[in-house]
């Protein structure tokens, strides 16, 4: 099974146990990073063109008025799925669903027959409803329940992390 590991990940200002802090690498990133390497899939940044501010208030706002306005902002960079017969989808929990570079991702390339593996890193929201909202997405896809991981856990979540990989036939 040919697999390829697409995240979505900010860096910049985010919140640690309460605490606005500048962090180099986002949450995401780092479990993705775990997921390529523990799978040997290839990997891929889903990255908006134009950057998100780093301040998190100024983030959060852009990212609400994104979300309302449906946008599918220009990507850094598309790629095409063609070749895959399966994407583990890594983003952040933004405002209740995934940032809508993700939306764009899923909505421009043609998912139908593959599986898609939903992974979200949050503050405790969970996956909200991006599992709803992938399926909406790419209707011919085969959606698996998602791992949600929280963002302060991200560099220990290694066992949850091979659990869900094994229960999905992604690890030996
Ligand atoms: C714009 C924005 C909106 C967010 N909305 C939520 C939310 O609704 N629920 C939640 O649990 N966490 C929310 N978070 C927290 C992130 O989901 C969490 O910190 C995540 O691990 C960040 O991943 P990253 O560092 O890879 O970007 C939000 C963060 C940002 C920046």
């Amino acid at each position: 099974m040919k697999i390829l590991t697409a995240y979505f990940s900010h860096s910049g200002e985010n919140y640690f146990a309460g605490k606005i802090i500048n962090i180099e690498e986002g949450n995401t990133s780092i479990v993705a990073k775990k997921i390529a390497a523990i799978t040997g899939s290839e990997l891929f940044e889903i990255k908006r063109a134009a950057p998100y501010p780093i301040a998190y208030r100024d983030c959060v706002k852009e990212a609400v008025e994104e979300l309302k306005a449906a946008a599918r902002p220009a990507l850094a960079e598309n790629k095409d799925v063609a070749g895959y017969d399966a994407v583990i989808l890594c983003y952040p929990n933004w405002c209740g669903t995934m940032p809508t570079p993700v939306f764009a991702f899923l909505e421009r390339g043609a998912f139908a027959g593959k599986r898609i593996f939903p992974l979200c890193t949050n503050e405790g929201s969970g996956l909200g409803s991006s599992g709803r909202d992938i399926k909406r997405l790419c209707p011919d896809a085969e959606v698996a329940a998602g791992l949600s991981v929280k963002g302060g856990n991200a560099r220990d979540c290694d066992k949850d992390l091979a659990a869900w990989l094994k229960k999905n036939g992604l690890k030996s």
